[in-house]
């Protein structure tokens, strides 16, 4: 193989708005993929039918290879126009679409010169599907290079032909592990597993596509080994195991689409023609369930909160990613070593170096996690700095405060900040319960300050929210923003109230759920029922994972701010000493920080009509809170609401968030439900005067 791009001249055969095909003096025809109007591939329908035009028209063409290229720098494709997915009306639709889709890629297959895709960052969903469909694929071995087929988070599974070519070129055992997690492999990975024959730097990709088509190579698939788990022996044997590893993380009555491919695999693996037929139906019926339209609605969600953070570009335009943070506490140097993993050079201020040195000890196990090879994490190391005088304030780009939430030692260290700080600097707080107009009243400037509030753990938190007084300038708000983008997390902006957006409104759920232990229900009851409603963890697991300390201050303050009633129990097992999974005793017992629950025979199963109480108490104070939180405008609308609870919380994400949970089930429906439980348990569930407006 050579070892550096050729430069050919090309001239161009056919030009479409999204695709271009040349052809070189070397009879190697090149197709460009450039979706117009945009910064990313998607297959749109149009982009899919200028690609069957090409295809059609390339078998006319006397090209002896045919290389797919991406010309964006963002990535080869990201899959389906997932836009269009909100048009389709039925299952009839959706299966003609899918079945074209098919037809497309059968094509590219069938041709008989040889063809390969670059791959360049990402490649995922139909991307794939396409890419599968060549003989060959090349892709870079750089970080931005993302491999996979993620259909099942959008509650689908492939349906371009997808899961038949994959588990045909890697086993059922590789492919299917791949389809059901949803999860994208780099590179090397990809290489290691047999989808891509060879993983190269960039500059050796165009090289490396040319020889391929040159050499023609047979074209990769399964060993036999790695095709007998497709053996119609095996194959019930493999169902049944893939059904238990899915069963782990979702339920079949809220995830259908893993189970779903399991039965087209199961049923038709080895017979390419009829997996395909199968693949098709099944993903046009899954395409049009609540549970897909609500992880479309999720994806776009998650699209609007991204857009958030690009209102203003300020914070890394100017190529400057300076970091100063004060307090290296539990938040505070898991913020600093967050951002000098997303390449921020952070600097990290405490009172004393004793305070500082277990944040560094932190970062460097997070570096050495989340950055291979080595090299990366030393330089990572390099990028955080312990700090004890606050050098790092004179010229950071953001400077975040996060010290012990007490007002008038934060009001001292600002006034100190302020006349430090460049004029230009955001300058933030990442306090959770005290007001942000009582913190910047003391400051000069008071609308330059804004609360970037962090959940815990921060590496594995995606949402932040973005917390503004009336005050504060609208452009620090955006700027913020864009801050957390460029550190890869999910800005939601929030006005500065009680507990602000996400802890307001999980707190009723979690006091209820404590109500509930007190009226002696079994903490495993409490929790299986949330989880069985669709909940990440039950909220007793969660109130003792967060620290029943912290649950409780944070409950005090909304007790004293919005009257919300704490449950005794609480507050008395905090005094003894009892503060969670942290102390090895909470509302469970941990052992080796496992929470040790009794099993189902030794609990008492409560009956359906007890069942649905629970849940609704739980599920029904929470929704009452969200329609407080719209109509006190702590959040612009149900949609960016939906969004938080999501990202923060894992609220149910095949229900489309709470919101959407309201309207599915009926706004009429839910109210008359909480005029009922108030009855029986009293004003906590008394329905917010916003339901009244909407
Ligand atoms: P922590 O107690 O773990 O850390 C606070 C750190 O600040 C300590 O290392 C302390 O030595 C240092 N500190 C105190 N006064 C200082 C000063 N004047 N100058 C420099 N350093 C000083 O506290 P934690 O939990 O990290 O909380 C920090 C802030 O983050 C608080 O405002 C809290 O409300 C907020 N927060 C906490 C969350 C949590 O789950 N712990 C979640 C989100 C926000």
């Amino acid at each position: 193989m050579n070892t550096t791009n050729q430069s050919r001249l090309e001239n161009t055969l056919i030009d479409t708005s999204h695709w271009k095909l040349t052809t070189s003096d070397d009879s190697i025809a090149t197709l460009h993929f450039d979706v117009a109007d945009s910064s990313t591939n998607v297959l749109s329908a149009q982009a899919l039918d200028q690609f069957e035009q090409i295809l059609t028209q390339l078998k006319d063409e006397p090209a002896t290879g045919l290389m797919i290229v991406s010309d964006k720098s963002s990535g080869f494709i990201a899959g389906a126009d997932i836009t269009e997915f909100t048009t389709i009306q039925n299952e009839q639709e959706a299966l003609k679409l899918i079945q074209r889709g098919q037809r497309i890629f059968d094509l590219l297959e069938a041709l008989t010169i040889p063809t390969v895709c670059l791959i360049d960052g990402f490649c995922v969903g139909g991307g794939l599907e396409l890419a599968l469909a060549c003989d060959y694929r090349i892709a870079t071995d750089q970080p931005r290079t993302r491999i996979g087929l993620p259909e099942v988070k959008l509650g689908i599974h492939p349906g371009f032909g997808g899961s038949m070519r994959l588990n045909r070129l890697i086993g059922a055992i590789d492919a299917m592990s791949l389809m059901l997690a949803g999860r994208a492999v780099d590179a090397r990975q990809a290489r290691r597993l047999g989808i891509v024959d060879y993983a190269v730097t960039p500059r050796h990709l165009q090289t490396a596509g040319l020889n391929i088509l040159h050499n023609k190579p047979a074209p990769k698939r399964a060993g036999k080994l790695k095709a007998l788990a497709s053996h119609n022996l095996v194959r019930p044997l493999m169902a049944w195991q893939f059904r238990k590893q899915v069963a782990k993380q979702a339920a079949k009555q809220h995830y259908p689409a893993p189970y779903a491919l399991i039965d087209v695999w199961q049923h038709h693996a080895g017979n390419d023609r009829a997996m395909l037929d199968a693949e098709a139906i099944s993903a046009a019926q899954l395409i049009v369930t609540d549970t897909s339209k609500n992880l479309v609605r999720v994806f776009m969600l998650q699209e609007r909160l991204k857009s958030l953070g690009k209102q203003t570009s300020k914070i890394t335009d100017t190529g400057q990613r300076r970091l100063h943070v004060i307090g290296a506490g539990t938040m505070g140097g898991d913020i600093a070593s967050w951002c000098a993993l997303r390449d921020y050079t952070v600097t990290l201020q405490d009172r004393e170096s004793q305070f500082i040195a277990p944040a560094i000890k932190r970062a460097s196990q997070l570096f050495k996690r989340k950055l291979k090879p080595a090299r990366l994490a030393t330089a990572a190391m390099d990028r955080v700095q312990p700090d004890l005088t606050g050098i790092g304030i004179e010229d950071a780009n953001v400077i975040i405060e996060a010290i012990v939430e007490n007002a008038q030692i934060k009001q001292t260290l600002f006034k100190d900040i302020e006349a430090r700080c460049p004029a230009d600097a955001i300058l933030a707080t990442n306090t959770s319960s005290i007001p942000l107009e009582t913190l910047n009243q003391v400051l000069k400037q008071p609308e330059r300050l804004v609360g970037i509030h962090f959940f815990n753990p921060v590496a594995k938190m995606q949402l932040v929210e973005v917390v503004s007084a009336q005050n504060t300038n609208a452009d620090v708000v955006a700027r913020a923003a864009a801050f957390v983008r460029s550190i890869d997390r999910l800005p939601l902006p929030v006005k500065s109230s009680p507990g602000f957006l996400i802890n307001r409104i999980l707190m009723p759920y979690l006091l209820e759920a404590v109500e509930l232990l007190s009226e002696n229900v079994a903490a495993e009851t409490i929790d299986k029922t949330a989880t069985d409603f669709g909940m990440p963890m039950g909220p007793i697991l969660l109130a003792d994972t967060v620290g029943l300390d912290i649950c409780l201050s944070v409950a005090n303050i909304l007790a004293d701010q919005l009257g919300m009633r704490v449950p005794p129990v609480l507050s008395e097992t905090v005094e003894q000493g009892h503060l969670g999974k942290k102390s090895g005793q909470g509302f469970y017992q941990y052992k080796q920080g496992k929470p040790q629950k009794k099993s189902a025979k030794q609990l008492s199963v409560p009956n359906d009509e007890k069942q649905s109480e629970i849940e609704d108490r739980l599920i029904l104070r929470l929704l009452n809170e969200c329609i407080a939180c719209l109509r006190e405008g702590v959040v612009e609308d149900a949609d960016l609401l939906d969004a938080g609870m999501i990202f923060a919380t894992g609220f149910a994400p095949f229900t489309g968030g709470p919101m959407q949970y309201l309207e599915t089930r009926g706004r009429d429906a839910v109210l008359q439900r909480l005029l009922k439980l108030e009855e029986k348990f009293g004003e906590r569930f008394r329905p917010d005067a916003g339901w009244q407006k909407s």
